[in-house]
């Protein structure tokens, strides 16, 4: 059996007050349309169809090859949006999955369950139905006395009597792709409420045809909440992020406090490593195992191996390799790679440079378009003056090199190995190797080869 998708995105969602798409307003990090693209890429046997409409530029940018797109213009309800998918849908597939795009947090097994019971069912349809003491606005599921699917009644146009049912419709349905369903929804009548075509107007057509529509009733009542305002918005938010965290701490990560931490979809959290309360994991970020993650960190679009720990810092496009220590009160900007057993202590900034293995940077240093040799020391203080006012410029620093406190290096900039400066240092010559450089601009002083210990990896 094969399955076409349409997922309808093309209403005005008027009732977010926004002018940014209602599907491009961001849950645990994703577009909302993300998610439900998601939970169909096991079901959809074709690229997923994707109704859109308002804000159609913006919404087929983020779509790109995600999906296929059809434009419904106007905007005349969601029948008449499943009728903009008729030719790349009909005849094409076995059965036609339609989902409205506002309905984040429904689950692949869901939509994989509605669809195992269409297949059995000897009717044209099948519907996710949800019961729930809080209407939402949802339509209610009218049922006949033998208990079969009757029709669907949207609140607008519902009785007292109707209003008090509790099953409702979820917006989630499953179709055999046959004459039957194409015919139907050209047959839907114009709902004179709103002056639209109501896709779930078809459930009374197929009961009125005497087919049998079959309807699936969710399990986790949470999988039902759309969002059509920003208090959905939040209700959603909460609940996925709920739900991410539980994956996680399933998986066999620590977190001391789920409520304060807030970690994005699709965000990698390798086994042990421990979230301290108040951690924001955001965008593609990947950490390693046995970490120690926070308290009171942002961590954004970065890679973090394992055996790392991180306090109080914030990390944004950033790289780190294995045990390296970070914080508190440290900034990783774009491009800071920190390599393995890195230190990097207290009101450090860090942007597009290589840090490398062994590096320590204690206090207050900011290295920016900087190179850094293996178990160098950068002192307290230490600045890579890197922009002249115009153009950024590189600085370059050996291996086990010792940077002496509130040294400038005035970019562009090369220091030897094994090279040192003294405390106040203004640098603005290259400095060879094992020289020691003082004062203001620095000029060499002495050679060191056979003099002072300057401490090497071997010489320990
Ligand atoms: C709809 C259902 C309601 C159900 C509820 C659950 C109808 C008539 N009503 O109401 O029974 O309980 O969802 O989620 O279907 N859209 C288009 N083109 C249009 C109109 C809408 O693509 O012309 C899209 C919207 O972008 C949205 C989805 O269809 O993603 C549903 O539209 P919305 O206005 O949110 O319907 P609800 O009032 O929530
Ligand atoms: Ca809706």
């Amino acid at each position: 059996m094969k399955t076409s998708v349409v997922l309808l995105a093309a209403g005005l969602g008027t009732r977010m007050k926004s002018s940014r798409p209602k599907v491009l307003h961001p849950i645990a990090g994703k577009p909302m349309i993300w998610h439900i693209l998601e939970a169909v890429k096991t079901i959809a046997n074709e690229k997923p169809v994707v109704v859109i409409g308002h804000g159609a530029e913006q919404v087929s940018q983020f779509l790109e090859e995600k999906a296929q797109m059809v434009r419904q213009e106007p905007q005349l309800g969601t029948a008449h949006a499943v009728l903009q998918a008729e030719s790349l849908v009909k005849g094409k597939t076995d059965l036609v999955l339609v989902c409205y795009a506002d309905m984040p947090l429904l689950r692949a097994e869901t939509l994989q369950h509605l669809i195992d019971v269409q297949v059995k069912n000897k009717g044209p349809m099948s519907i996710l139905t949800v019961i729930s003491e809080d209407p939402r606005g949802f339509g209610r599921i009218l049922r006949k006395q033998d208990n079969s699917v009757e029709a669907i009644i949207e609140e607008t146009a519902a009785s007292r009597e109707q209003l008090s049912i509790k099953e409702l419709n979820v917006g989630c349905y499953c179709f055999n792709n046959s004459h039957w369903l194409w015919d139907a929804l050209h047959r839907i009548p114009k709902n004179p409420d709103k002056d639209e075509y109501y896709l779930t107007d078809i459930v009374g057509l197929a009961a009125a045809d005497q087919l049998p529509v079959q309807a699936v009733t969710l399990e986790d009542e949470q999988e039902a909440i759309g969002v059509n305002s920003r208090v959905h918005l939040s209700e959603v938010e909460g609940a996925m992020r709920s739900r991410i965290n539980r994956a996680h701490m399933l998986n066999g990560v620590t977190l001391t406090d789920p409520g304060s931490t807030y970690v994005d979809a699709d965000v990698v959290i390798g086994e042990d490593t421990t979230i301290m309360p108040n951690t924001f994991l955001q965008g593609e970020v990947r950490i390693g195992e046995n970490c120690v993650i926070g308290p009171n960190t942002i961590i954004k679009d970065s890679v973090i191996d394992a055996e790392c720990s991180i306090v109080a810092s914030v990390l944004e496009g950033a790289r780190v390799e294995v045990r390296v220590h970070i914080g508190p009160f440290a900034r990783l900007r774009k491009g800071a790679h920190l390599m393995a057993g890195v230190h990097m202590g207290n009101f450090g900034e860090v942007k597009e440079s290589i840090l490398g293995p062994g590096v320590k940077m204690g206090h207050f240093s900011y290295v920016g378009n900087a190179n850094i040799g293996a178990e160098t020391n950068i002192g307290a203080g230490t600045i890579t003056c890197n922009f002249d006012g115009e153009h950024k410029h590189e600085t370059t620093i050996g291996e086990h090199a010792f940077i002496g406190s509130d040294t400038m290096l005035v970019a562009p900039l090369k220091v030897g190995d094994r090279a040192r400066t003294g405390a106040g240092a203004v640098v603005t010559k290259n400095v060879p190797p094992d020289t020691l450089v003082v004062g203001m601009p620095a000029r060499a002083i002495k050679k060191l080869i056979g003099e002072t210990g300057i401490k090497t990896e071997s010489s320990k």
